[in-house]
């Protein structure tokens, strides 16, 4: 029997997660005890590569121990005041993060959905009190295929059956257009009271919908035209996931310094979470510069943990590792050369249709039906081969590890995935 390094054993864990958790999630069966790295050990000691970086959460790799040095140190000083009184950390992290994104302003929430909400209503308010659209007649364009996040607004707008059945009733002030059409946009942007357009620059949950060169640029200057906000969804593709320090900068490489880059179109409103602190703690932003961000007075909204000074002290450390340590680069390369070799190893069988993504978000689609079990399958194989990644809608399978991987390392992780392709049989 394998030796027991974690608290439990993998079947005691997910024996008690049965009983005691809501049952709002489908994990793999894999109970994870460690992390370092692009590595993780299960209960037991097996050692996995971890291909989802907790949906791109920790881009700066697990316990990385530049970040887990600021944790430490300010969770021995000061953890908690809530925002009735000044802390000696916020400040500094808020004039470092508007520098690092070149924002005027930043509004400190916790979760992606709660940085989504948080932008939803500063869209309405500046709608209401700068654009002067008539009261509650305001309208925020999303996009068909969207995912941002889980709250009931939210899942108001999303196409998602799962997400939003039986949850309504649903919030209003919202359209819909196709993801990815131009056309679309332009007449959804006739409407009347249109305040914002929602956007992800790559669509991740729905699967990692790149959209074609241009779009991103070409909607942004519809929004401008329209007198409406570019709001991106940056939580999943921003912090270098895609490779640059946001998917909306293109193939730059400015690390921070994006408005000095000709393709570089700046939203009015960005909105990022995830590996803001590198996976670490919930720490979510919604940015934007003071003619937006001002119509927010005091009492209108907040949050008690948003800002803590934990918070701040662990965003600036994981922002500052994806700095130094070029990750945005690095991402940018070891991609090119995933999407490349899964390229060729794709030839060789009839089970992958195809590999598409930007940076090191990427995805696979399988030949079979999205209702198959295809996907998961090979996911549990690959799991048992060592190496960890999910399905997503289906017949999907999401491969976004750490991006401090090295090329020996993805070199074998590449192995590990040819090896279980070409040995499953359906
Ligand atoms: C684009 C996008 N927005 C928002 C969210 C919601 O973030 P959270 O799960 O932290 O609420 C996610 C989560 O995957 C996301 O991918």
């Amino acid at each position: 029997m394998s030796e027991i390094i974690g608290k439990v054993s993998t079947q005691d864990a997910i024996a008690l997660e049965e009983r005691y958790g809501a049952h709002n999630y489908h994990p793999l069966p894999v109970v994870l005890a460690r992390g370092e790295g692009v590595y993780l050990w299960d209960a037991e000691g097996r050692r996995y590569f971890d291909f989802l970086s907790a949906y791109s959460a920790v881009n700066q790799g697990h316990c990385h121990p530049r970040i887990i040095g600021a944790l430490k140190e300010q969770a021995e000083t000061l953890t908690l005041t809530s925002r009735a009184f000044h802390n000696d950390v916020l400040g500094e992290y808020e004039k470092y993060i508007t520098e690092y994104f070149g924002f005027d302003k930043v509004l400190p929430m916790n979760t992606g959905a709660e940085a989504v909400e948080t932008a939803i209503k500063l869209c309405r308010k500046w709608a209401y009190e700068v654009k002067g659209i008539a009261e509650n007649q305001a309208k925020i364009i999303v996009c068909d295929g969207n995912f941002h996040g889980r709250t009931t607004t939210i899942i108001s707008f999303s196409n998602d059956a799962g997400a939003r059945n039986n949850f309504g009733p649903y919030t209003p002030g919202f359209v819909n257009v196709p993801y990815n059409d131009i056309a679309a946009l332009s007449k959804a942007l006739e409407g009347e009271n249109v305040a914002g357009f929602l956007v992800e620059p790559i669509q991740g949950e729905a699967g990692v919908f790149v959209p074609d060169e241009g779009y991103l640029q070409a909607a942004h200057a519809l929004c401008k035209k329209a007198g409406v906000l570019f709001i991106a969804d940056e939580v999943q593709t921003g912090i270098a996931r895609t490779g640059s320090l946001l998917a909306m900068c293109g193939e730059c490489s400015c690390q921070g310094h994006c408005e000095q880059q000709s393709n570089y179109r700046k939203p009015d409103i960005l909105i990022l979470g995830k590996a803001v602190s590198g996976g670490v703690y919930p720490v979510s932003c919604v940015l934007a510069d003071d003619d937006i961000m001002n119509v927010i007075k005091p009492g209108q909204h907040g949050s008690t943990f948003g800002g803590n000074p934990l918070a701040s002290r662990v965003a600036m450390a994981a922002l500052q590792v994806v700095e130094d340590e070029q990750l945005a680069l690095n991402a940018r390369r070891l991609g090119k050369r995933f999407r490349e070799e899964m390229g060729r190893i794709i030839e060789k069988t009839d089970l992958v249709v195809s590999v598409r993504g930007k940076g090191l978000l990427n995805a696979i689609i399988i030949n079979d039906s999205p209702d198959s079990s295809t996907a998961w399958d090979i996911c549990i194989r690959m799991k048992d081969n060592g190496l960890l990644a999910k399905p997503t809608h289906g017949n999907i399978i999401r491969f976004a590890p750490p991006l401090v991987m090295t090329d020996d390392e993805l070199t074998e992780c590449l192995r590990i995935i040819e090896k279980t392709l070409l040995e499953f049989k359906r």
